[in-house]
């Protein structure tokens, strides 16, 4: 597709976002300026993106034939999923059909939406290096396999992200209660959980990696500096870039992201999550997107994920050069409220080399992802406490 129309006419590229949280936010603005006509679809009124769309739909995008009809209706040229949890059977039959593209495809978006399906591919089909695993549906299930796996070892809803239903287990002791846990936190099928072997990494990162339309008319794929990210509870709190890397851990994180997101196919940005000790590296995980840990890349980078997402998926050509070492930090709504407001933007504002976005999200909860703060420095441990520096000094009041 290298021929862009205009919004709101007869020639309109258009695009569907499913999903418009923060991250589909930034996709649909970097499609804006390229004059795409943008339909922003999301579980609740007023999302983050469905706030700069030209049009915006609230469904349960769980439900096929809600998303099909939607579909049909809108009529988009590209359908762009940008989270985990919908009717993704729906897309891949509506992709066979030859009645959408899916962006990456929709196989990628049905085999990373449930940890089986990844987990499978990456191990056992493209025998990459993984913590070792086994899957269980009942708590005896889980027994056998905590027992077979060791300890420690990390339990997941296998429908789960941001860390939800994850408990890290010690002993035998904490199985029964870390499959309650996995019960309450999985979506769609509570059933069922992975049990990873504990890696005891150096430092995990994000290896975002695009597949765009090279001079050639054929896809390459190009590589962003790695991101360093840490995690609370499953969930980013900090992310930086450039990450360090031995050269041989790099090259090998780079040869893993290249094999599995050529399997998985398409244009696009994935986020590649990866586990480094030395020169070792293990698969994670993967997501056909751009990722939450890469935020910072609207400071670091010539072109952030989003635009690198907009431009790759729109069969453009695309420029992952660094810019500047630079860091995030996440601004949690503190609060459990509606329309909550933010002081303190103009402090943080004064770190230098800081920036803020604040999501628009509608209603706060005490540890739901509000706003994030950048900066960049000559070195990333300055950006780092930069970020935090910044992101301390927004606070979440109450909007009453
Ligand atoms: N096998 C493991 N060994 C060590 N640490 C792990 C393991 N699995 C997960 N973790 C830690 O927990 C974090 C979250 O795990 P994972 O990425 O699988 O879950 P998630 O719910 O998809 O999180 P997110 O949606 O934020 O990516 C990882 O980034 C890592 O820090
Ligand atoms: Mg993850």
């Amino acid at each position: 597709m290298t021929t862009l129309g205009t919004p709101l006419s007869p020639s309109a590229t258009k695009v569907m976002l499913l999903g418009s949280g923060e991250l589909g936010k930034e996709v649909i603005i970097a499609l804006q300026r390229l004059g795409i006509e943008v339909i922003a679809v999301d579980r609740y009124p007023n999302a983050p993106g469905h706030q700069v769309a030209h049009r915006a739909h609230v469904i349960d995008m769980t439900d096929g034939a809600a998303l099909a009809a939607l579909i049909e209706r809108e009529r988009p040229d590209l359908v762009v999923p940008e989270i985990e949890a919908i009717a993704t059977a729906k897309l891949a039959e509506l992709e066979a059909a030859g009645t959408i593209t899916c962006i990456p495809t929709a196989r990628a978006a049905q085999l990373t939406m449930n940890r089986e399906g990844i987990r499978r591919l990456a191990a056992e089909e493209l025998g990459l290096a993984t913590s070792p695993y086994r899957f269980a549906s009942s708590l005896d299930e889980l027994k056998t396999a905590c027992a077979e796996i060791g300890f420690p070892n990390v339990v997941k809803p296998v429908m789960s992200s941001s860390g939800k239903g994850q408990s890290k287990l010690d002993s035998a002791a904490d199985v029964e209660s870390a499959w309650n846990y996995a019960a309450s936190g999985g979506r769609v099928d509570a059933g069922r959980v992975i049990v990873e072997g504990f890696i005891d990494f150096d430092y995990e990162i994000t290896l975002l990696t695009v597949r765009a339309v090279g001079a050639d008319g054929n896809v390459e794929t190009r590589f962003c500096e790695p991101i360093g990210h840490k995690q609370v509870h499953g969930d980013y709190v900090e992310s930086w870039q450039p990450q360090p890397m031995a050269p041989l851990a790099l090259q090998r994180a780079q040869e893993i992201a290249e094999k599995v997101t050529a399997n998985l196919g398409g244009q696009g940005v994935f986020g590649v999550e990866l586990f480094v000790k030395g020169d070792m590296v293990w698969f994670s995980e993967v997501s056909p997107r751009p990722h939450d840990t890469g935020m910072v890349t609207m400071a670091t980078q010539v072109q952030s994920e989003f635009e690198l997402h907009a431009k790759a998926i729109l069969g453009l050509p695309v420029n992952t050069a660094l810019r500047a070492p630079g860091a995030s930090a996440v601004i949690y709504g503190q609060l459990e409220e509606a329309a909550i407001a933010f002081e303190g933007v103009a402090d943080a504002l004064r770190v230098p080399g800081s920036d803020i976005r604040l999501f628009g999200k509608p209603e706060s909860f005490a540890r739901r992802r509000m706003g994030v703060a950048l900066a960049t420095a000559e070195d990333v441990e300055t950006a780092r406490a930069r970020a935090l520096e910044a992101a301390s000094k927004v606070k979440p009041v109450s909007g009453r």
